[in-house]
């Protein structure tokens, strides 16, 4: 279907919710996962890293490696993809915004009451007591993936302290996820941007959204199978959210 379509139906809806995942930062400079040859996951063991048992197993190696990417999304800057999505605030009547990406690049564009399904880089926390770290953390850039870095303690309870992001095998925040499960209830427009839809409970907003009859985009380079009511626009995050949202509303 033609972008100018997709446009006309943007201009349309009264509730717009906008989903993203790694794709959306890709153009930021921030790896995805699953990308062949370039995602994360391509070169480092999730189970080694995004999980409780691998923090508990070896906390220099976890914390060194989230380090490394928080310390990446500092130095990296919001594209045209969060800019646009920031925009599109300004021209329709309600806008959610829901992410899967623990950067804070949506709000550095500009967007405001971002849902974070899968926690924030930027909030770590004791792995004991749960207290939020309050120190600051260093923000030069690391060389390397891969470094071991010792993680610093809790000053109330000298636990480790661990990155306030979802692992594997662990619940999302309820107010995250109840949030975000009712905008995709509600909403007449879902733009599912850059994800590749394998991780759950997070990839069955889209599906919500359309069993409630909303109409539900797909923004990726890479083609994949979605059902006859969906449509896809097939392109990068920032240069399809340009067109769109210049498309529907400049
Ligand atoms: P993935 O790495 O699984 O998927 C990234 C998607 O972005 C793929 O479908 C790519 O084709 C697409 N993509 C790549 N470059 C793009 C670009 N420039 N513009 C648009 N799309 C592009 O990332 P997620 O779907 O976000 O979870 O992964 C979901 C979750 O798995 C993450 O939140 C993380 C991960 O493990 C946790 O850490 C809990």
């Amino acid at each position: 279907m033609p972008i100018t379509t997709i446009a006309e139906l943007l201009q349309k809806a009264k509730h717009v919710v906008v989903f993203t995942g790694a794709g959306a930062s890709a153009e930021s400079g921030i790896p995805t996962f699953r990308d062949a040859l370039t995602g994360l996951w391509e070169n480092f063991d999730a189970s080694k890293l995004a999980t409780a048992e691998a923090f508990h197993a070896d906390p220099s190696l976890c914390w060194g490696w989230y380090e490394w990417r928080r310390r990446k999304v500092i130095q990296a800057q919001p594209n045209e993809a969060h800019r646009a999505i920031a925009q599109l605030a300004n021209h329709v009547p309600k806008l959610t915004v829901i992410t899967q990406n623990v950067d804070d690049l949506h709000e550095r564009a500009g967007s405001s009451a971002v849902i974070h399904l899968h926690g924030s880089l930027h909030s770590p926390r004791c792995v004991d007591c749960g207290a939020a770290h309050q120190s600051p953390l260093p923000s030069e850039p690391l060389p390397e993936a891969g470094i071991r870095i010792e993680p610093p303690r809790c000053t109330r309870c000298n636990g480790y302290v661990r990155p306030g992001v979802i692992w594997f095998g662990e619940m999302l925040a309820d107010e995250a996820w109840t949030n975000a499960m009712a905008a995709a209830k509600e909403c007449d427009f879902f733009l599912s941007i850059g994800t590749s839809g394998v991780v759950y409970p997070a990839a069955e907003l889209p599906f919500a959204a359309l069993a409630n009859h909303a109409k539900v985009v797909h923004i990726n380079p890479v083609r994949f199978a979605i059902s006859r009511q969906d449509f896809f626009i097939q392109g990068t995050a920032a240069s399809s959210m340009k067109s769109l949202v210049e498309e529907a509303f400049l």
